[in-house]
């Protein structure tokens, strides 16, 4: 008979164990996972364990901002900040290819990881020792997923940042294995993690990348940067964070439609919400919102968002839709 508590009383001691006086590192991709499992394992080891954030310019309004101040206040963790927005938006320049996206992000990530973890070992008093492990925020899903099963989810080669550099030599920890997601964030507020992480909604590592539909560009995200946080604050203040699984909010960069502003035609872009319901993301259903919720989203986008003249709601379950649209 288990509970939370005892899971990180368990986790906390096998660690010690595990990684003795050696080093651990850990991506933090802003996520739900890997903060957790992060704060599990700064509880277990402290100051051997140097967190490594990659600001790949992917992601939400807020976001880094949250990982860099709210999440070291809550934990006191070592963080690594590394700013790589240019490198990140250079490679991907002239990309459309969803999953050429995701190759190219993969691989930056792991590049910059790399990199990072080189430093970390060069600064450190005890130069020359190679950090040995590495925490991944695995759950159960993911590996009852990865053990031979062929869900719906893994049709995309869901690379995910903050995920294993496979040519490097770690030794995994692994502490949220035993854990399903409402469990990890259970844990997470045990632990006194601030509740804009905690709570927070999957998030794909390769960010707002896969949310523009077209090329990736600095406009572009800026643009869906916007539209997104409006969503965001909207399903929040009418109370439907816990009702919802996730939203994607999609750019299609692509694309532009007519419309009328003030006494101006505009041909501006459609701004898509994914509002889905689901268990585990294998399979999902789409939101049945409160129009009135929609219509703040839609007036609020196309009034505040340049551009955007157009808001559109995606009404397909998974299967056969995705839930991200790239
Ligand atoms: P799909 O779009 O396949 O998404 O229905 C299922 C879940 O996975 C997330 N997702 C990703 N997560 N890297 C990730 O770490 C990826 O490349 C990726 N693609 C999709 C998606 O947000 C949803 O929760």
């Amino acid at each position: 008979n288990w509970t939370t508590g005892n899971i990180v009383d368990e986790q906390v001691a096998a660690i010690r164990e595990q990684v003795g006086t050696k080093r651990a590192i850990c991506g933090l991709s802003g996520g739900v996972d890997s903060a957790v499992a992060a704060a599990i394992v700064q509880k277990a080891i402290g100051v051997q364990l140097t967190c490594v954030f990659v600001d790949h310019g992917l992601l939400r309004k807020g976001e880094a901002e949250q990982v860099e101040k709210d999440f070291v206040a809550a934990t006191g963790v070592q963080l690594k900040v590394v700013d790589a927005e240019e490198r990140f938006l250079s490679a991907l320049a002239g990309v459309s290819d969803p999953e050429e996206k995701r190759k190219i992000i993969g691989r930056e990530f792991i590049r910059v990881f790399e990199q990072a973890e080189r430093e970390i070992v060069a600064e450190s008093a005890d130069a020359g020792e190679p950090v040995k492990f590495l925490v991944q925020g695995t759950l159960y899903p993911d590996v009852v997923e990865s053990g031979g099963g062929t869900g719906t989810a893994n049709i995309k080669s869901h690379h995910n940042v903050g995920g294993l550099p496979e040519d490097l030599q770690f030794e995994l920890i692994e502490p949220l294995r035993k854990l399903f997601k409402d469990e990890v964030r259970q844990v997470g507020r045990e632990l006194g993690l601030p509740e804009a992480i905690v709570g927070r909604q999957p998030f794909p590592g390769p960010g707002l990348g896969i949310r523009i539909v077209g090329e990736v560009t600095k406009d572009r995200l800026d643009l869906l940067r916007e539209a997104d946080a409006i969503a965001r604050e909207e399903l929040t203040a009418a109370g439907l964070d816990n009702e919802i699984w996730q939203c994607p909010v999609v750019l299609l960069a692509d694309v532009r439609s007519v419309g009328v502003q003030g006494d101006g035609r505009t041909y501006g872009h459609p701004i898509v919400l994914r509002p889905v319901s689901s268990e585990d993301a294998m399979t999902a259903d789409w939101s049945r919102l409160p129009y009135e919720v929609l219509a703040q989203i839609s007036t609020r986008i196309t009034n505040e968002v340049a551009d955007v003249n157009r808001v559109v709601l995606d009404v397909t379950s998974k299967p056969p839709g995705t839930i991200e649209w790239e």
